[in-house]
């Protein structure tokens, strides 16, 4: 059996979202953005972030990527699953991740978009597991650090389940 505990609250989240777009939209204030969402973990933090970020000029892209089996540790092999619709060469580009946890993914996605000559490539993610990192990777913008956990909701899943939760929680197996 598995019991879902809450380890951040909705209201928790969403206050830490909403510091993170004001901060994201003073940065970029007269730039065109570029807001490119990895698929699919970011996609609710994602939905939550752009609205809260006040600039008149950003576009939206999605990058579709797959790092784990069904298992919870990263394998280091990414495949891209869906690629941007658009060139971002010369663009301001913020790249949303779910979570930094080996730090593979994001590493890997940084030097993959690099090659595409963007005017700058900037990193935003929601959650970092620094206990876990086998690359440094810079995250300009982070929403929290957390403990060596196995987080679930919001986006997250454990073998593409509990994406739906609002708030993020971690699985605990109760024995017997
Ligand atoms: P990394 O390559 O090890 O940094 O892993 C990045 C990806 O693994 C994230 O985008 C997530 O999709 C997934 N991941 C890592 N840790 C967790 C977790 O605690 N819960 C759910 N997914 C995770
Ligand atoms: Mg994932």
């Amino acid at each position: 059996m598995e019991q879902i505990v809450e380890y951040l609250s909705q209201a928790k989240i969403a206050e830490r979202v909403q510091e993170l777009g004001a901060q994201i939209g003073r940065d970029y204030k007269d730039r065109r953005l570029v807001v490119v969402i990895v698929l699919k973990g970011s996609f609710v933090f994602a939905a939550d972030l752009v609205r809260a970020i006040e600039i008149p000029h950003m576009r939206i892209d999605f990058l579709g990527v797959r790092s784990y089996g069904e298992g919870t540790e990263s394998t280091g092999v990414v495949q891209i699953t869906n690629d941007l619709s658009k060139p971002i060469e010369e663009e301001d580009v913020l790249l949303v991740e779910d979570i930094v946890d080996t730090g593979l993914t994001i590493s890997y996605l940084l030097d993959l978009l690099h090659t595409r000559k963007p005017r700058t490539l900037k990193v935003c993610s929601l959650l970092h597991k620094p206990a876990r990192a086998r690359i440094q990777v810079p995250i300009e913008y982070l929403g929290f650090t957390i403990e060596d956990k196995f987080v679930i909701g919001y986006g997250l899943d454990f073998a593409e389940k509990y994406r739906n939760l609002p708030f993020l929680g971690v699985l605990q197996r109760a024995e017997g």
